[in-house]
């Protein structure tokens, strides 16, 4: 239907009889001539109709915003005056022979052809519009050249691309299964794969060495900006090989992404051991681009007489940190009162703070509410100890460590963003060294990975002492956001037997669920281990957004629902019949 794109029209062109297809853009009437920008995947080109030339002025007229045509016409050379030094076709216009109407388009509810924030609501509802918007465009193409490029580096690094099953049992990685009933075995039902992870395991059992898949995973969990419910990972498993091996693998990829579509150089990832991110940042996937640590004050302020800081640094399970801002003393009283908001949101119960004006007059020279509950030979070492300059701002976080470690950790990124602390454009690292197990609220053990997770020590000291148990596991983040995870796998039964004794999941349980895995543990395993990045989230970083719906064509809104198709929805009742499921939901 077309000879050439719309955006691919240039001078190199000039005097040749070509045929272009899309959108009209914008239609712009100039006494007598009619000028369109015609708009297709590539970008936009203006074409021009004469009224000597009857017909083909006649339909253009007749034309609206986001109709779509054919055109066939000369490329000619703009006039002088009117040339477009920012569009790549700007030096040219197709002087119009013949235009067709393939396509009629009722009012777009939003415009297409001047650039205005749209509700995502709206967006979401009237996606195919969207999507047409040029950096909605881009962004899904890019999304495609990532992957094409991804197959093409695992591909050379001797992977095989295999597909597992969508409908299958629950593989348990931490959010609840969406499950599906099943018609022929009726009262059973499927699970969606969470991840593809028992079944990449299952194929390095059975042989295949090296694989990968751009996988789809589903996960009922409480949605944020940076989650889906439905969402691709690039699954990645090997044979035979070490940690260092997945991590260089992993580390070669995004450094070769980030090249190739952001024209940056990544230097080597820094390499964080949990426990020393979670002391400095208090997370396990800090922002690196911001230049702001967490120190532990708890011995310092354990003997004061203030008990919001003397109790929690008295307790184990508690910690008290200070968090330095340089030049931090600009920020208004109403600044800091938001903050203290943000954190309280978080659980934190407060927000203390000390104001440095002048440090080499502790009596005068500090401005704080809780000065007066300290010892002034405290607030000496805080100075001295924490280097403080004249205009620098101390905040305090004091509490339960999981308290702390949230508010402080979510305050560094808050503060990092509203003040543009960034040191630089790409921060990536590894954090390794998890731990196996964590407590979760309950008191009982939860894997901080999964269950399949191979620990760094024998089954003896696992089983006397799982919480100290270190993991083979490692995740990568780039700029704050978890962007992959993975591990090196158990490869013996009796070493998943005993995972799964802590997990206080019973033999009879582990039976009917890991049945399957358990025996072919038993059948000659491979050591082996792997790794699993978020497509979603590593095409946000690169197409420079912090909205993960921005780089899913059809995505699901924060309450996992689709405003295009409406789905989820009702289905009959024959179809629930057939199914033999009975709802007790009751409409309110
Ligand atoms: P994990 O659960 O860490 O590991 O997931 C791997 C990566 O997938 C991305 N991710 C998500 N992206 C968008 N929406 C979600 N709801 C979501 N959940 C996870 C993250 C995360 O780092 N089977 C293991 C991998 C392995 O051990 O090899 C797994 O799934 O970027
Ligand atoms: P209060 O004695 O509760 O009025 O608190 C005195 C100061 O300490 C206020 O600035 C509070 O914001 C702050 N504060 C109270 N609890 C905490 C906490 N758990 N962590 C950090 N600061 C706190």
């Amino acid at each position: 239907m077309r000879s050439h794109y719309c955006g691919e029209i240039t001078s190199k062109n000039l005097n040749e009889e070509i045929t272009i297809c899309g959108w009209i853009h914008k239609r712009r009437d100039h006494g007598g001539v009619i000028f369109l920008d015609v708009r297709d995947i590539k970008g936009i080109c203006q074409a021009v109709i004469n009224p000597d030339n009857a017909e083909s002025f006649a339909i253009a007229e007749s034309l609206r915003n986001e109709y779509v045509v054919q055109i066939t016409g000369l490329v000619k050379a703009r006039l002088e005056g009117t040339i477009n030094k920012n569009m790549t076709t700007g030096e040219v216009e197709l002087e119009s022979k013949d235009i067709k109407i393939l396509s009629k388009a009722e009012t777009p509810v939003f415009p297409l052809d001047d650039y205005q924030e749209v509700n995502e609501d709206v967006r979401l509802k009237n996606r195919v519009l969207d999507l047409r918007r040029p950096e909605m465009n881009h962004r899904i193409v890019t999304r495609s050249k990532i992957t094409s490029m991804i197959r093409n580096y695992l591909d050379d690094n001797d992977f095989n691309e295999i597909e597992t099953p969508i409908l299958t049992r629950a593989t348990p990685e931490g959010a609840r299964d969406y499950i599906l009933p099943s018609r022929v075995q009726s009262g059973n039902f499927f699970a969606l794969p969470q991840s593809p992870q028992l079944f990449k395991q299952l194929l390095m059992m059975g042989g295949l060495d090296k694989y990968y898949q751009i996988a789809r995973c589903f996960r009922d969990e409480d949605l944020r900006a940076d989650r889906q419910p439905e969402f691709t990972q690039i699954d990645i498993e090997a044979s035979f090989i070490d940690q260092d091996y997945i991590m260089q693998t992993g580390e070669g990829m995004v450094k070769g992404l980030i090249e190739e579509f952001c024209n940056d150089k990544l230097k080597d990832f820094e390499v964080l051991d949990w426990h020393d991110a979670m002391r400095d940042y208090g997370c396990d996937k800090p922002d690196l681009r911001i230049p702001l640590k967490l120190v532990e004050i708890s011995d310092m302020v354990k003997d004061e007489e203030f008990k919001v800081f003397a109790e929690p640094a008295k307790d184990k399970n508690s910690r008290v940190v200070a968090l330095k801002i340089p030049g931090g003393n600009s920020l208004s009283r109403g600044q800091i009162d938001d903050y203290t908001s943000f954190v309280s949101k978080l659980g934190a119960k407060g927000l203390a703070y000390i104001k440095v004006n002048d440090k080499s007059d502790i009596e005068n020279g500090l401005q704080s509410p809780i000065l007066k509950f300290l010892k002034s030979e405290t607030v000496a070492s805080l100075v001295k100890d924490l280097d403080l300059e004249n205009d620098d701002l101390l905040f305090f976080g004091a509490g339960k460590q999981n308290v702390v470690n949230l508010s402080m950790s979510s305050l560094i990124k808050k503060i990092g963003e509203d003040l543009s602390l960034y040191t630089e454009k790409w921060a990536p690292c590894w954090v390794v060294n998890f731990p196996m197990f964590e407590k979760n609220s309950d008191g009982n053990l939860t894997s901080l990975h999964h269950p399949f997770t191979l620990p760094n020590c024998s089954i003896d000291e696992l089983t006397n002492a799982p919480e100290e148990a270190i993991a083979y596991a490692y995740d990568i983040v780039l700029n704050g956001y978890e962007i992959g995870g993975g591990s090196l796998r158990v490869f013996d039964a009796e070493m998943q037997s005993a995972i799964f004794n802590i997990l206080q999941i019973s033999k009879e349980e582990a039976n009917s669920k890991f049945g399957f895995l358990i025996k072919a543990l038993s059948s000659g395993c491979p050591p082996h281990g792997g790794i699993a990045f978020g497509l979603d989230r590593l095409v946000m970083l690169i197409t420079d957004t912090n909205n993960i719906r921005d780089v899913i064509a059809f995505p699901k809104t924060q309450s996992a629902t689709c405003l295009l198709t409406d789905a989820p929805s009702k289905v009959d009742q024959k179809q629930l019949d057939e199914l033999k499921i009975i709802s007790t939901h009751k409409e309110e």
